[in-house]
């Protein structure tokens, strides 16, 4: 069992308030803050070079390489760190020799920035990205799946595990045991599930796999990491921003890559970031993502079960397996009175808008809804008493 009272107590700050906002950004346990001060107090003293580069620094940003690897369960080369998912997804689109005509297959729930940068290479090149239904359950139609593949052989298939907008879980697992007989790339966007849900690169079968380091994971902000395939290593996939760090200037015109994932990093780094996610990595790791996943399957089926007796309450997730992002709109009550009871209760949430879930939004046929993500720090205390006060609105 996850041991709440040690985990409140490595986060003293989810004490004052009702703090529902993983999927934005979490709260970050006090050693993740404390590495990162003490790191930037000595490169005060010492400078960025004479810290940062010796062997004692390098022994550690190692260790960020074996948390991430242990995390996702694979191997510390085919990681990369990332400053964002967004910037690790557009490295991966670089790395991949698009032609003109070829084709990306998505979902009608991949997150913004994804589609937007579709909508680029569209532009530029004239790759097509074409959607894959949803059942009525809400969960992808891997049928379609199969027949868009055999018809228009993609480059790239692309999922966000879980939606920016909604609970729903992508199975992730079905897609990426298709991509893999059909010989295709396959990205997923895991920003919302890294940290709240255990992850397996071998059983999912994926050749990228970018992660946000500031949400479930409970990182610092503008960190994230990249997983990379040997498959797609050995396909001498490079990203356009390449620099030293990721191949060899080894005569005039040539540049050899090197054989691991920081192919998609740059040299520059800010270390204490790096190693504030290390840290928060590890936490995770040592309470272990099972357990984590264990509770907080348990406190939004609480919050759920909670909320849906709430008369006029409007849940707008779709799907049989959810995870720990809820949506919802009271009837009749507006976006800014819900907004400022909230506010004024101390509760943390976020508002969703139509320009981040834009199809699933429209086929909902609603602007905005309130979203609330809790995390394994939450108790079910906390619960009842955000539900009473969203009962109040
Ligand atoms: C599903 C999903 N993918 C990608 C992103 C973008 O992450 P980042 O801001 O780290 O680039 C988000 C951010 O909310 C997200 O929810």
């Amino acid at each position: 069992m996850l041991d709440i009272n040690q985990v409140r107590q490595d986060t003293p700050h989810c004490r004052n308030k009702l703090f529902f906002n993983s999927a934005g950004a979490s709260l970050v346990p006090t050693i993740v803050t404390e590495r990162m001060k003490n790191y930037l107090d000595e490169e005060a003293e010492l400078g960025g070079y004479k810290l940062g580069l010796g062997d004692r620094i390098q022994a550690e940003l190692h260790e960020f390489y074996l948390e991430a690897a242990k995390m996702i369960n694979t191997e510390p080369r085919n990681i990369a760190f990332s400053i964002n998912a967004t910037d690790a997804y557009g490295q991966v689109l670089s790395a991949i020799p698009f032609e003109r005509g070829d084709v990306i297959i998505t979902t009608d729930d991949d997150y913004t920035s994804n589609h937007a940068q579709f909508s680029v290479l569209y532009q530029r090149f004239r790759v097509a990205t074409v959607r894959v239904r949803n059942l009525e359950s809400g969960a992808i139609d891997l049928t379609h799946l199969l027949e868009l593949i055999k018809e228009h052989r993609p480059k790239l298939v692309s999922v966000s595990h879980i939606p920016t907008n909604t609970g729903k879980i992508q199975d992730v697992e079905a897609v990426g045991q298709i991509c893999s007989e059909n010989d295709i790339l396959f990205i997923i966007d895991a920003c919302q599930s890294a940290g709240q849900m255990p992850l397996d690169v071998k059983k999912l079968k994926c050749d990228f796999l970018c992660s946000s380091g500031r949400k479930f994971l409970r990182g610092p902000r503008a960190t994230g990491f990249l997983y990379v395939s040997d498959k797609a290593l050995a396909a001498n996939l490079i990203p356009i921003r390449v620099d030293g760090r990721g191949m060899e200037w080894v005569a005039p015109t040539k540049f050899k890559p090197v054989d691991s994932a920081l192919r998609f990093e740059t040299w520059e780094q800010n270390v204490a970031c790096v190693l504030g996610l290390k840290e928060s990595i590890r936490y995770a790791n040592n309470i272990g993502l099972d357990k984590i996943w264990n509770y907080n399957q348990n406190i939004i089926f609480y919050l759920r079960e909670k909320l849906s007796d709430i008369s006029g309450m409007h849940i707008l997730d779709q799907g049989n397996s959810l995870a720990s992002i809820l949506t919802f709109q009271v009837k009749n009550r507006g976006k800014q009175l819900t907004i400022n009871i909230l506010n004024k209760n101390e509760v943390y949430f976020s508002v969703a808008f139509r320009g981040s879930a834009l199809i699933d939004f429209d086929k909902k046929g609603t602007d905005w809804a309130i979203r609330l993500s809790p995390h394994y720090f939450n108790t079910h205390q906390e619960i009842d008493q955000l539900v009473d006060i969203i009962g109040s609105i």
